[in-house]
């Protein structure tokens, strides 16, 4: 228990969460509505009447609004008519990594979390049924409705793409001709080495519907001569990866895994590997981030995991990967913090 705060402070922490999936669609309606861009078009404050004029909701709509995201330190009321946006608010309205956790809570998980007890219970994603009749979310991606495919993309290239910069730096001391791109999706990544090297050549490989979007985007680039697309179904233990990759990268791949299935890839990796090939895993580890913001958006992914994705995954410790990677055969020979 948190001896931290009084009885009093924990009832009103405890009301917060009670109302959270309301206050959410609160500052969800505030930002569509146009209220908070308004806001932050006027940091100093500004008038109740001026909202309602400029943004056309009704002075009721503008008051339950404003009073409820004031409770939850989006807004402070300046005097009975005024409202200014909070640090916190600012953070809703302008940050990037708030943005775009809000869209994919909202247009991916929302609908589907009430199905998190049964997901539970089951291990199935029950909450994935409100997006499509797939088994998993990854089967259904290419055919997700378009805003929400591109909240979940949105996601999924927020907290990838960051990273790419460092990691290829540290991929191409190696001087890699052949890359395997594991769990490839878009291509963003086999884009990234085409363009950092101009000799290496990329494998992609995914599940079909991914991997025809990913070829699409290719040629686009007019990287269709310099990489492949091998369509495979991971959890099929009988499909093995091909050999011939003097680098297997696989990044925000195994978290969409159970530990016994990540132990089955990593070990038809090590198959598909020799003495010679660098394996690498770009993973946000829960345990080793240096923001407690980030932490919590790791912990709170785990659970879209559970309701939507598949049922069964989760985002890991860096500890319980470094288990799985020794338990499917392999080791980790360096860590790299990025
Ligand atoms: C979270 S995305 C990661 C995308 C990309 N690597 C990145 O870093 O942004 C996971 C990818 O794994 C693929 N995937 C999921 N289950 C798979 C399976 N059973 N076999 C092959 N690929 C799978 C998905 O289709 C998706 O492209």
């Amino acid at each position: 228990m948190d001896k931290e705060i009084s009885a009093l402070q924990a009832k009103y922490e405890a009301q917060k969460i009670a109302f959270a999936p309301l206050i959410f669609q609160a500052v969800m309606a505030l930002k569509k509505l146009g209220v908070l861009s308004l806001m932050g078009q006027h940091y100093e404050g500004i008038s109740i009447a001026e909202i309602v004029r400029q943004t056309g909701i009704s002075r009721y709509g503008a008051s339950v609004l404003l009073e409820a995201v004031a409770g939850a330190g989006v807004v402070k009321y300046l005097d009975e008519h005024t409202v200014q946006l909070t640090k916190t608010g600012y953070m809703l309205h302008a940050d990037r990594m708030t943005e775009v956790n809000l869209n994919f809570v909202n247009d991916v998980c929302y609908e589907g979390a009430k199905s998190l007890t049964g997901s539970i219970q089951s291990g199935k994603p029950v909450g994935l049924k409100k997006l499509g009749d797939w088994s998993t979310v990854y089967e259904g991606l290419s055919q997700l409705p378009d805003d929400v495919k591109e909240s979940w993309f949105a996601f999924d290239h927020f907290y990838s793409d960051n990273a790419f910069p460092i990691a290829l730096e540290i991929v191409f001391r190696e001087k890699p001709a052949t890359i395997f791109d594991i769990g490839g999706n878009t291509g963003k990544w086999s884009f990234a080495c085409c363009d950092y090297n101009q000799d290496v050549h990329l494998t992609i490989l995914d599940l079909p519907g991914q991997l025809a979007l990913a070829k699409q985007n290719a040629d686009a680039r007019g990287l269709l001569p310099r990489i492949d697309f091998y369509p495979i179904d991971l959890l099929d233990e009988q499909q093995h990866i091909p050999a011939g990759a003097d680098a297997i990268w696989m990044s925000q791949f195994l978290d969409c895994f159970s530990e016994q299935e990540i132990r089955a890839i990593l070990t038809n990796v090590a198959r598909a590997s020799t003495p010679n090939t660098s394996i690498y895993i770009l993973e946000p580890f829960i345990d080793n981030q240096s923001f407690e913001a980030a932490s919590f958006c790791l912990t709170g992914t785990s659970l879209y995991f559970t309701c939507i994705a598949n049922g069964n995954s989760k985002m890991y410790t860096l500890q319980t990967m470094t288990r799985l990677v020794q338990e499917s055969g392999l080791q980790v020979v360096k860590f790299f913090p990025i």
